[in-house]
């Protein structure tokens, strides 16, 4: 085989199967679908960064090189396949971490050229979209129809993408600054919470008054979003209010929650319909670790049922990084013929 050639010589064996690959941030996964069927989804999470409040990206990246062969195999056995069976190598390119990155593109590259297999560069956030065709068998679930809007929420990325198409997405907006995940994650941090903060706020919020605290909401133009001003208004909120009342977080740790999460959830939705009256779609759809935000999947959710269309909100174990989104996203661009090159490197921006 010569040195720039991936397998693709070997396409056509009879089941398609492929292994999918995802080390963009602090999650190891491998995934296997086959013939359209989730068989497998391993995670192997990191617990090294809870303590330090966020991810430590060298932390991360050795922590793959720890993980990536384990889950890999964890994930063809309890596929019940066996190595030979796979016919593509799918793996995360970017945007994430660039040294996770590099594990999950190095180990990809060398297991595709070792079986002679095709190798599938997927896009990270396409991915997170494309989650809501994953199959798990005998559980076969209604999907989206094209186009359609979503709107990806995640840890690195907030954006409303419009779908036309397994490969044609067109960002209509997107953060100009922070996440809405890295928000939570912050206002999490400042109440002394856990990492990642997302899940902490949800459910701390549930015994607040989300009307007690405002904030302002950021004025960004179009279709656009911005978190950080959000950030430090609700850091200072805190802040000056310690000042007079050391017991104030105690008190208030419920509606702080809540009204944080009512602003964040206002601020997407307030897009999300903007992007909706200028492209009428009959889905709509939501994706990234965020969508797993009980008071955004109520907002989502009613405002669909309103304006009658059909509401795609993913299973909560596809929300945040996984594998299973790799392969499945890889398999419609097997079937495009659109396969990676062995000397393509990852990249950590977001382009869709
Ligand atoms: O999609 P994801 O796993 O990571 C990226 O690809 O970036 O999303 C992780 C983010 C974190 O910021 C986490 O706090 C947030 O999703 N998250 C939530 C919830 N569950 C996870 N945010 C709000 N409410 C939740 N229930």
């Amino acid at each position: 085989m010569g040195a720039m050639e991936t397998g693709e010589q070997n396409i056509g064996k009879q089941k398609l199967c492929i292994l999918g690959i995802e080390s963009s941030c602090d999650d190891t996964s491998a995934a296997i679908v086959a013939d359209g069927k989730l068989l497998s989804n391993v995670i192997a999470s990191q617990a090294v960064h809870s303590s330090y409040g966020g991810v430590i990206p060298e932390l991360a990246s050795r922590a793959h090189q720890q993980n990536i062969v384990p889950a890999v195999h964890e994930a063809v056995k309890r596929a019940g396949i066996s190595v030979s069976d796979i016919s593509a190598v799918a793996y995360t390119r970017g945007p994430g971490l660039i040294g996770s990155l590099l594990v999950g593109t190095s180990f990809a590259k060398g297991l595709a050229v070792s079986l002679g297999l095709p190798l599938i560069d997927v896009n990270h956030l396409q991915a997170h979209i494309l989650a809501h065709f994953i199959q798990e068998p005998g559980q076969e679930h209604e999907v989206p129809g094209f186009p359609f809007i979503c709107l990806l929420v995640s840890g690195g990325n907030s954006q409303i993408v419009l779908v036309r198409g397994f490969n044609d997405f067109e960002i209509l907006g997107q953060t100009i600054d922070d996440a809405a995940g890295e928000a939570f994650d912050k206002c999490a941090k400042v109440l002394g919470g856990p990492y990642p903060g997302g899940p902490y706020v949800d459910k701390t919020a549930r015994d607040g008054d989300d009307s007690m605290f405002k904030f302002a909401k950021p004025h960004v133009p179009g279709l656009d979003y911005s978190f950080s001003g959000l950030k430090t208004s609700f850091l200072y909120l805190v802040r000056d209010n310690l000042k007079n009342d050391p017991g104030f977080v105690e008190k208030h740790r419920g509606d702080l929650c809540a009204s944080f999460q009512r602003t964040v959830v206002e601020c997407l939705m307030q897009k999300l319909k903007e992007a909706f009256k200028q492209h009428k779609v009959e889905c709509l759809a939501l994706a990234g670790g965020v969508s797993a935000n009980s008071a955004l999947r109520k907002a989502f959710t009613d405002f669909c049922e309103a304006e009658k269309v059909k509401a795609f909100v993913p299973k909560i174990s596809y929300t945040t990084d996984n594998a299973a989104m790799i392969a499945t996203a890889a398999l419609y661009q097997y079937r495009s013929r659109s396969f990676d090159k062995l000397d393509s490197v990852p990249f950590a921006r977001a382009v869709v």
